[in-house]
C-alpha cells in the first residue's frame, strides 16, 4: 500500500467535464455524477483501464451507466478502493471521442467522523476533499492531474434547515421545490482537480463586502459565513481578505478571477483552512475573532491564514500539483507568500522572521531529527494526509525563500511571472518551478535542486581568520547533510569592525556550493566580527568550528555573540546572538558547570535590552525571552526534558531575581502607558500588540519567583490583578497561564481556582474560549498536572470528536514536555490510550497525536523503552487506520 514518487503514470483517460447533483436528506444523501471522459496518455504497460477512485466504506453504488446504457456488474470491477471500467468499453486512447459515465451513490455525511469528504459539523453540511476526500463523495479519478470543469453542481436540501447552499465558482441558478425544499446550481469556469471541490449547506449568517481588482476592474462580491451566533466575529477576517487581495496585486501582479469569493467558518475541521476554488472553508479557530475571545496571536494568525488561502488561488489552484509528492510546490510557495504578506503588514519584518524561524526550529527541526524525517518532496507515502507536515510547509517555504535570496527581488518576480506564463491551468512539478526560476534569470539551479531530495537538517560549520598584512578576512565553511553531494546554500554575511563596532561590510550573499569553501574579504583595516547567516538565509544548523582548545573557542564565540547581541545591524541575527548566549547558559546550568562568564554576558544583554526605550516592543519582548524547551532540545543528542525544564527554569529565575525591580518598574510603566490610552476598547495596532507582548514576558519573569510564602503571595496577586483588569484575551490568557502553575497557600490556590472558574464562566460556552481554558490547564507546571488532565477528559465540555477540543487538551498536554515525559511513563500511557480511541473516529487526528511518541530514540534508555512500549501496543490495534499505521510503523522501524 506504499505509494512511490517514481511510480507516477499519466492518466489513460481524463475526465473533462463534471455535472453533479446532491440530494441532501437526513441520514442519506444521494450523489449523482455525470463525467465526460476523453482519452489521455497511453501508459505503455498494456493497462489503460479507467480507474474511478471510491472508498467502499463511504460509498454505496446505486447505479452506473456508460453512454446512457446501464452497466451490469460483470462489465466493471468494484474493489474496496475504486471502480475499474475496462478500456475495451471506452473509446481508443488516441481518439477525440468522448464517453459519458453516470454514477449514483448513497453516502451518509451524518456518520462521517473522519471529517474527510462530505460531513456534518454541528448543523451544517460541508466538505473537505484535500488530499483524497472526493473519493468519499463519488467515484472519480481523484488525483490532482485530472483537471476538469465542474460546469454544474446542483445542491438540493431542506429550505428551513439549510437556507444557504454554496458551491465553487458562480451561482447560476436557484429556486424552490414545493414548500420545504430548495436548490442552487453552481458553476466553476476554471478547470480544477477534485481536491478543490466544495459544497456547503447550512443555516448561516454572513457579512459581505466587495473588492475591485486592479488593473482589470472586476468587482468581486466577498462574503464570509458562520453560524449566526458568531457573525459579529468576522470583520477581522474580511479586513484581512481585502488586504490580501491588494497585496497580491501589488507584489506579484496577481488578480482574483471570479465574481465571488466566499469563506465559511466550520467548527469541526482537521486542519487550519482549505483553499477550495471560490469557496474557502476555515476552521473557526482561524477566522473568528473579537477582543474578548481572541489573543493578539489569534488575530495575527487569522490574517496570515486568510492570506494563505487567498494566495493559493494562483499558487495551488490556477497552477496545481501533478501528483501529491509535489505538495510543497503549492504549500511551500504559499507559506512563503503568506509570510511575506504578514511581514509587510507589520511594523518590522525582523519580528516576523524571528517568529517564523522559531516555529521552524521548534517543529520542523524536530521532525527532521526523528523517524518521520523526509525531503520537502517526499519519496513515498501510505497515507498522504501524514505528509501535510512542517517539512513540506515550513521548510518548503525556506527553500522558496532561498530562490528569492539567490535571485534577488526582481529576479524572483521574473521567475514567478514565467512560472505562471508557462503553467497557468496546468498540474505541474517542483522541477517545473525550478526551471522557470532558472530560465527567467539565465542561471543554473541544478545543484540547488538537491534541496528537494535531501532529508534532515544540514549543518554548516564556519571558521574565520584575519590577516593584518593583506588586510584580508577569510571565512571558511564546510557543510554536511544527508546528501552525499554538496548543497547550494546561500549564506548571507555582514562584517563588523571589532574595535569600532561599525559595519564595514554590508550583507552579501555567499554561494556556498562546495563541501569546504573559503571566501575572502579584502581591504579591511582591522579585525572583524562576522555576522553569519543573516536573516536565517538557509534552513541549516550553523556552528562555529571548535578546532583547537574547546574552552578557548567557546570563550571567543560567546564574546562574539555578546558583541553581536549589542551591535548587529541585522535584526534577526542580533536576536539570534542573544538566544545563543541564553542557550549556552541553560546548557551549562543543566550540566552544572561553572558559568560565570556566560552569566555576565546574559546579564549584560538582558539589562541593556530591558533598559532600552523601545522602538519596537515586540523585538524587545523576543530578545528578553529564553529559547523554548523544544528548540533547546534540538541541540541535544539525548534529551532529559525534566532536567532541561529545571535548568531553563533556573536561568529564568536567576535573571528575574537579578533584575526584579527593573522588570517590575518596566511592567508598571507599561501598565500605566496602556491605561492612558483613553478607551476601554482594545487597540490592535503593532505598538499596542508589542506593548502587551513585552508586558506579558515581564509578567512571566515576575511570576517565576515563587519559592517562599511571601513570594507566592506577591506573584499570584500580581497575576490575579492583571487577570481581573484585562480588557482583552491576550492579557487575560497570559495572566491565567501564570496562575495555573501556582500552588501552595490557601490564598494562592483560591486565586488560581477563582481565575479558572471566572474564565470558564466568562466563556459562556464559546468553544474557542473553552479550548483556551483546557489548554492553559494542560500546559500548567504543577506536579499533578496529568491527574488534572485526566479529570478534564471527563468534563462535560470535553469531546474527542472535535479536533480543536481534542488538541486543546490532549495534544497540549503532550507538548508540556517535563510532565508528558514524567519518569513513570504515565504520560505516554495516557496519550496512547487517547490515540487508540481517536483512531476509531478520526485517523488524521490519531496519527498526528501518535506523532508524540515516535521520537523515543532521543529520550534516553528508560523513557525510550516506555515510549516504544506504547508504540508497540498501538501497532497491534485492530483495526488500525492507514494513517496511524504509517506513523507508528515508521516510529518502530
Ligand atoms: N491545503 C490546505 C492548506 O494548506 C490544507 C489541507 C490539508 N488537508 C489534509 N487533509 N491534510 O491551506
Ligand atoms: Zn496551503
Amino acid at each position: 500500500k506504499e505509494i512511490l514518487r517514481t511510480s507516477y503514470r499519466p492518466l489513460p483517460y481524463r475526465v473533462e467535464n463534471v455535472e453533479m447533483n446532491f440530494d441532501i436528506r437526513e441520514g442519506e444523501t444521494i450523489v449523482e455524477s455525470t463525467l465526460t471522459v476523453v482519452g489521455g496518455v497511453d501508459g505503455g504497460d498494456g493497462n489503460n483501464d479507467l480507474l474511478l477512485d471510491g472508498e467502499s466504506d463511504a460509498l454505496t453504488l446505486l447505479s452506473i451507466s456508460l453512454n446512457s446504457k446501464p452497466l451490469s456488474s460483470s462489465e466493471y470491477k468494484l474493489t474496496p478502493d475504486g471502480l475499474v471500467i475496462p478500456s475495451s468499453l471506452l473509446p481508443p486512447i488516441g481518439s477525440k471521442q468522448q464517453a459519458t459515465i453516470v454514477t449514483k451513490v448513497k453516502i451518509c455525511p451524518e456518520e462521517n467522523t473522519q471529517l474527510s469528504g462530505l460531513y456534518k459539523s454541528g448543523t451544517m453540511y460541508c466538505t473537505q476533499c484535500e488530499a483524497m476526500g472526493f473519493r468519499r463523495i463519488t467515484y472519480y479519478p481523484d488525483r490532482p492531474d485530472n483537471m476538469a470543469v465542474f460546469s454544474s453542481v446542483r445542491i438540493e436540501a431542506s429550505k428551513k434547515d439549510y437556507p444557504v447552499l454554496l458551491g465553487n465558482g458562480n451561482r447560476i441558478e436557484d429556486g424552490s421545490i414545493g414548500d420545504d425544499r430548495h436548490y442552487a446550481i453552481w458553476s466553476d469556469p476554471y478547470p480544477k482537480p477534485s481536491y478543490l471541490f466544495c459544497i456547503v449547506a447550512g443555516n448561516l449568517s454572513s457579512i459581505s463586502s466587495s473588492y475591485t481588482t486592479k488593473p482589470s476592474g472586476r468587482k468581486v462580491h466577498l462574503e464570509i459565513f458562520s453560524e449566526p451566533e458568531n457573525v459579529s466575529k468576522l470583520q477581522h477576517a474580511m479586513d484581512s481578505l481585502i488586504k490580501s487581495m491588494k497585496w497580491d496585486e501589488d507584489t506579484f501582479g496577481l488578480e482574483y478571477d471570479l465574481e465571488m469569493y466566499n469563506i465559511v467558518a466550520v467548527n469541526d475541521f482537521n486542519m487550519g483552512a482549505m483553499e477550495n476554488k471560490g469557496l474557502n472553508v476555515f476552521n473557526t479557530a482561524y477566522v473568528l475573532a473579537d477582543p474578548k475571545s481572541a489573543t493578539d496571536t489569534d488575530y495575527e494568525r487569522i490574517e496570515s491564514v486568510i492570506g494563505h488561502e487567498y494566495f493559493h488561488n494562483w499558487t495551488g489552484n490556477r497552477v496545481t500539483c501533478r501528483d501529491w509528492f509535489q505538495l510543497t510546490l503549492k504549500e511551500g510557495l504559499t507559506v512563503y507568500r503568506d509570510q511575506e504578506f504578514s511581514a509587510d503588514m507589520m511594523q518590522s519584518a525582523s519580528v516576523k522572521r524571528i517568529e517564523d524561524v522559531s516555529a521552524l526550529r521548534a517543529r520542523q527541526f524536530a521532525e527532521d531529527a526523528g523517524p518521520m524525517s523526509h525531503p520537502i518532496r517526499p519519496e513515498s507515502y501510505i497515507s498522504m494526509d501524514n505528509f501535510y507536515t512542517a517539512t513540506v510547509y515550513s521548510k518548503g517555504a525556506e527553500v522558496v525563500r532561498m530562490y528569492r535570496t539567490l535571485l534577488g527581488k526582481e529576479g524572483f518576480r521574473k521567475g514567478m511571472d514565467l512560472y505562471f506564463k508557462r503553467h497557468d491551468g496546468n498540474a505541474v512539478t517542483c522541477d517545473d518551478f525550478l526551471a522557470a526560476m532558472a530560465d527567467a534569470n539565465g542561471v543554473d539551479l541544478s545543484q540547488f535542486s538537491r534541496w528537494y531530495s535531501t532529508s534532515g537538517t544540514p549543518t554548516v560549520t564556519y571558521d574565520s581568520k584575519y590577516e593584518g598584512e593583506s588586510k584580508t578576512f577569510y571565512l571558511t565553511f564546510s557543510q554536511e547533510s544527508n546528501n552525499p553531494d554538496p548543497l547550494h546554500i546561500p549564506v548571507s554575511v555582514g562584517l563588523l569592525d571589532k574595535v569600532s563596532g561599525e559595519e564595514v561590510s554590508p550583507t552579501q550573499v555567499l554561494n556556498l556550493k562546495e563541501k569546504v569553501q573559503t571566501f575572502q574579504f579584502t581591504g579591511l583595516d582591522g579585525d572583524v566580527v562576522p555576522s553569519v547567516l543573516r536573516g536565517f538565509s538557509a534552513p541549516v544548523k550553523l556552528v562555529r568550528s571548535t578546532k583547537g582548545s574547546v574552552g578557548d573557542a567557546s570563550a571567543d564565540e560567546e564574546k562574539n555573540w555578546a558583541f553581536l547581541a549589542a551591535r548587529d545591524t541585522d535584526g534577526f541575527n542580533r536576536w539570534e546572538a542573544g538566544q545563543k548566549l541564553m542557550t549556552s547558559l541553560i546548557f551549562q546550568t543543566m550540566r552544572q558547570e561553572e558559568s560565570l562568564r556566560t552569566l555576565e554576558y546574559v546579564f549584560e544583554a538582558f539589562g541593556r535590552t530591558l533598559g532600552m526605550d523601545s522602538v519596537d516592543y515586540s523585538i524587545q519582548a523576543y530578545a528578553l525571552s529564553l529559547p523554548p524547551e523544544s528548540t533547546l532540545a534540538e541541540e541535544l543528542d539525548v534529551v532529559d526534558p525534566v532536567a532541561l525544564h529545571a535548568a531553563r527554569g533556573n536561568v529564568k529565575k536567576t535573571i528575574a531575581r537579578k533584575f526584579y525591580s527593573e522588570i517590575r518598574a518596566k511592567y508598571d510603566e507599561l501598565t500605566v502607558a496602556m491605561q492612558s490610552i483613553n478607551t476601554s476598547d482594545i487597540q490592535l495596532d503593532a505598538v499596542s500588540i508589542g506593548q502587551r507582548r513585552l508586558r506579558n514576558v515581564l509578567l512571566d519573569y515576575l511570576c517565576c519567583i515563587k519559592d517562599t510564602c511571601e513570594e507566592r503571595e506577591v506573584a499570584s496577586k500580581l497575576a490575579f490583578s492583571q487577570f481581573q483588569a484585562a480588557n482583552g484575551m491576550t492579557d487575560k490568557y497570559s495572566a491565567l497561564s501564570c496562575l495555573v502553575s501556582m500552588d501552595g497557600e490557601q490564598d494562592v490556590v483560591s486565586r488560581r481556582e477563582g481565575a479558572l472558574q471566572k474564565f470558564y464562566d466568562d466563556a459562556a460556552g464559546d468553544p474557542l474560549v473553552l479550548n483556551k481554558w483546557f489548554s492553559a490547564q494542560a500546559l500548567a507546571d504543577l506536579p499533578d498536572v496529568l491527574d488534572r488532565v485526566k479529570t478534564l477528559v471527563d468534563h462535560p465540555d470535553f469531546t474527542l470528536s472535535n479536533p480543536n477540543r481534542c488538541r486543546s487538551l490532549v495534544s497540549a498536554f503532550s507538548m508540556n514536555a517535563a510532565h508528558f515525559h514524567a519518569q513513570d511513563g504515565e504520560g505516554y500511557r495516557f496519550l496512547a490510550r487517547m490515540v487508540a480511541e481517536v483512531d476509531k473516529l478520526n485517523p488524521q487526528m490519531s496519527s498526528r497525536m501518535g506523532g508524540g511518541l515516535i521520537q523515543w530514540r532521543r529520550y534516553g534508555k528508560e523513557r525510550g523503552a516506555l515510549m516504544k512500549g506504547e508504540l508497540e501496543k498501538l501497532s497491534k490495534l485492530k483495526p488500525i487506520s492507514n494513517d496511524l499505521f504509517e506513523v507508528v510503523s515508521r516510529g518502530l522501524k
